[in-house]
């Protein structure tokens, strides 16, 4: 049922990862930002890479939302992001630099926790204990972040704007931080005055950006605007409908778009899901249709597949139609955008991971246990590649037979349509299929 008050029908989109992240959302989100009037950030921090390339020049953004390139559009940093105000001063001066107008186009929430030093010192000094057991984190702070959150002793960027009760609350839950660097990592505590200090000389910066933002885009909404709600990271690494515990610590998949800007189901319009022609993951955990080491190398190298916050070098595997199609069902996709597909030239065969086998026997359902996805062998589909560059295709028929065989067979498996393909960096590289 759509709300009775809408006047337009002009759209409201979501962009998710439908995979591992890094599945080129940015770019997916930069060429659809021509559609929307605001670019809205829901979850997730700082781990994000969000990477634009535009006339040549390279963008990486990890808080502001992409579609701040846009002028006349606006940016809204949702609840449900978990916000680091020293690192977004700094994104924001780098993108001035640039040239990019950033005044009076970015909007935070009052409701945004902030993520502190010390959640950055645990999640590394968390990750280093667990060793070999380790989650293979950004290490930016976004798990203890989101823990504090839930925990009920996290700040809110509202709190920033209040000195008094800040330092009170900083003080106070740096005294349990401390108990934790100290008596069980073995580490320095953190200062609680010089910490909050470092935030409150900032705050008069931050203060102009902050505003109730589900006031604020509902008021845009009724007004016949729309936005584009931009997620992060992807949904295999989703808190509930990831490879749990290898998962980010929010809710990347579409349920986090209500929760994260605070506004109802009903006015998501069209959910794309974003995924690579093939398979990428930063960090531990199983994954079923990676690529044997030296091919893993080969198409890491074409793609460019090093983390866009880490520098980490991507695994690369072969695109696996199980885990799409969960990531399909959870979300509600109403469509697929592809990228990628470029990477994939050259090749003389191309391999979808259409179902597991563990054993022996036959699964087509991502499975809930990391031991069972563990045991997964893939069960592939071998299909002829293709022998042409697509870097210069503007439409489906720009495409070899085989590509566009390739196409039809992931939509036919997952049963969603490809709305867009993606078939190099830059902005102009990609078309619409549907
Ligand atoms: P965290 O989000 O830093 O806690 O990391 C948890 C897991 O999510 C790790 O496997 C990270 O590599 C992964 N991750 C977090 N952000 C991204 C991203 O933007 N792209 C890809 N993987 C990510």
């Amino acid at each position: 049922m759509k709300q009775k008050h809408r006047i337009k029908s002009k759209k409201n989109l979501v962009i998710i990862g439908a995979q591992w992240g890094d599945e080129g959302k940015a770019k997916m989100v930069d060429v659809l930002t021509e559609q929307v009037d605001i670019v809205a950030r829901y979850q997730g921090g700082s781990n994000a890479g969000h990477t634009v390339v535009t006339d040549g020049k390279k963008f990486v953004f990890h808080q502001i939302p992409s579609g701040i390139l846009h002028e006349g559009k606006k940016c809204v940093i949702g609840n449900g992001v978990v916000l680091d105000p020293i690192g977004l001063l700094e994104e924001m001066g780098s993108l001035v630099k640039a040239g990019v107008k950033v005044k009076d186009r970015l909007i935070i929430s009052d409701r945004a926790h902030l993520l502190m030093p010390y959640h950055r010192l645990l999640d590394g000094a968390s990750e280093n204990r667990k060793g070999s057991g380790k989650i293979g984190t950004t290490n930016r702070g976004i798990g203890p972040a989101y823990m504090d959150k839930m925990a009920r002793v996290g700040l809110k960027v509202v709190d920033l704007l209040e000195p008094a009760y800040f330092r009170r609350k900083v003080r106070e839950v740096v005294k349990e931080k401390n108990f934790w660097l100290k008596k069980y990592f073995g580490l320095p505590g953190v200062d609680a005055d010089k910490t909050v200090d470092a935030y409150l000389k900032i705050s008069p910066q931050i203060k102009p950006l902050v505003a109730d933002t589900t006031a604020y885009l509902e008021s845009r909404l009724k007004k016949g605007e729309n936005i584009l709600a931009e997620g992060a990271q992807g949904t295999l690494l989703d808190v509930d409908f990831g490879t749990y515990p290898y998962v980010t610590s929010s809710s990347a998949s579409v349920g986090g778009v209500c929760t994260g800007l605070g506004i109802g189901p009903q006015w998501l319009d069209e959910i794309y899901g974003v995924a690579k022609a093939y398979t990428t993951r930063v960090g531990e955990g199983p994954f079923p249709s990676e690529m044997d080491e030296d091919f893993g190398e080969k198409i890491r190298k074409r793609g460019g597949e090093y983390g866009a916050t880490t520098g980490r070098p991507r695994r690369c595997g072969w695109l696996d139609l199980v885990a799409l199609k969960y990531a399909c069902r959870v979300n509600g996709f109403t469509g697929i955008l592809l990228t990628k597909m470029d990477v994939l030239s050259y090749l003389q065969t191309i391999k979808l991971c259409v179902a597991y086998k563990v054993k022996g026997q036959l699964i087509q359902e991502f499975p809930a246990s990391l031991r069972r996805l563990a045991d997964c062998r893939p069960v592939y589909k071998e299909m002829k590649g293709w022998q042409g560059d697509l870097s210069q295709a503007s439409q489906l028929k720009d495409l070899p037979l085989e590509a566009r065989k390739y196409l039809d067979e992931v939509e036919r498996t997952i049963r969603t349509p490809i709305q867009w393909v993606s078939v190099g960096q830059d902005r102009s590289q990609i078309f619409q299929k549907s």
